[in-house]
């Protein structure tokens, strides 16, 4: 289990000042997911890769939320809007693949826009899988990898290798789909859309619900 993230004293700062800017549009783009998504989410939640807390606004007053996130210059922002959205939050600064929560000791994981850009994809869904009790929820949206041969595949190609530096590690091309298709979840829904914005790269996207 990998436990390091590479901490960038420059870019890590600017990602968070960008997430927590950038809230309110992913809103607009995202709100209507998420809503129907985190609906009916138990008391405690536990986050992969929560970022400055873009989904905290989903969530009722009260939640305890346990986010992991290992880049430590997002936990300002994270603080700063739990406290905005009554959220009582639980930061961990360990990476996905290194979850220390017990077996089958979680109803609720969400993750939005993180498994593009965990070092080890796979190792993280395990994790995520281990944690959840039988019959417990693993709810995400991310972007994934265009159709072979497109102009949105040649697009995500051309600019992975910046975007990868800036987003620090996030890759435009991950086949997150065929990964999610790999864990043995009882069952997983899957709906592939393109969310059309000014973020050409990241349009093909997936959300959906594993259930262990
Ligand atoms: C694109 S941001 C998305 C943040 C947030 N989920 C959102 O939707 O705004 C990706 C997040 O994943 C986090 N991350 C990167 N590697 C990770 C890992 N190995 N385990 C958990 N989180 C990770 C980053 O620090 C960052 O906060």
């Amino acid at each position: 289990m990998s436990n390091t993230f590479k901490d960038n004293p420059i870019l890590g700062p600017l990602n968070s000042w960008f997430f927590y800017t950038i809230s309110g549009y992913m809103n607009v783009l995202w709100g209507k997911s998420k809503k129907e998504l985190f609906q009916n989410h138990p008391d405690t939640v536990v986050e992969i890769g929560s970022g400055a807390g873009a989904n905290m606004r989903y969530l009722k007053r009260g939640t305890k939320l346990i986010a992991i996130e290992p880049n430590i210059h997002m936990h300002n922002n994270l603080r700063k809007t739990a406290k905005k959205y009554g959220i009582n939050l639980d930061i961990k600064s360990i990476t996905g693949e290194a979850i220390d929560l017990p077996d089958n000791s979680v109803d609720f994981v969400m993750s939005t826009l993180v498994l593009c850009t965990v070092e080890n994809p796979l190792e993280c869904l395990n994790q995520i899988r281990r944690i959840l009790k039988t019959s417990g929820q693993f709810v995400f949206i991310e972007h994934v990898r265009a159709r072979e041969n497109s102009l949105l595949g040649f697009i995500q190609n051309l600019i992975h290798k910046p975007w990868h530096w800036f987003f620090e590690g996030c890759h435009t091309n991950r086949d997150t789909r065929s990964l999610l298709e790999s864990i043995e979840f009882s069952s997983l829904d899957i709906e592939c859309y393109n969310s059309y914005s000014p973020f050409i790269p990241i349009i093909p996207q997936i959300r959906g619900k594993a259930i262990k």
